[in-house]
């Protein structure tokens, strides 16, 4: 499967949902998630993201292991994400900022 990782929280550019040709994203308030459940390795959506949130599970950073699991986790509880949508007014002042896990809303 391929995993969102940091980089997505409060960024959410959304242009990953367009390419998903099964439909695995999942969102929440700032932050999306992939199904792993749904994701077929397809591997257009990576290239997408302007802040190169999504990595192949394989190659998730090591200090980024945790999306892995939490990606599975809001998956079960998030809704589908199909549509492209505004990014937040904000989202170029996050894109660079690190350890965003705090800021994750559910
Ligand atoms: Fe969808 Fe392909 Fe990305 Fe998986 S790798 S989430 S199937 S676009
Ligand atoms: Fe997030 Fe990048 Fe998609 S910022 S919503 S993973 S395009």
């Amino acid at each position: 499967t391929y995993v969102v990782t940091e980089a997505c929280i409060k960024c959410k550019h959304t242009d990953c949902v367009d390419v998903c040709p099964v439909d695995a994203f999942r969102e929440g308030p700032n932050f999306l998630v992939i199904d792993p459940s749904e994701c077929i390795d397809c591997t257009l959506c990576v290239a997408e993201c302007p802040v190169d949130a999504i990595y192949a599970e394989d190659d998730v950073p090591v200090d980024q292991r945790h999306f892995v699991a939490l990606n599975e986790e809001l998956a079960r509880v998030w809704i589908p994400i199909v549509e492209v949508k505004p990014a937040p007014a904000d989202a170029g002042v996050w894109a660079k900022v690190k350890d965003k896990l705090g800021l994750l809303e559910r």
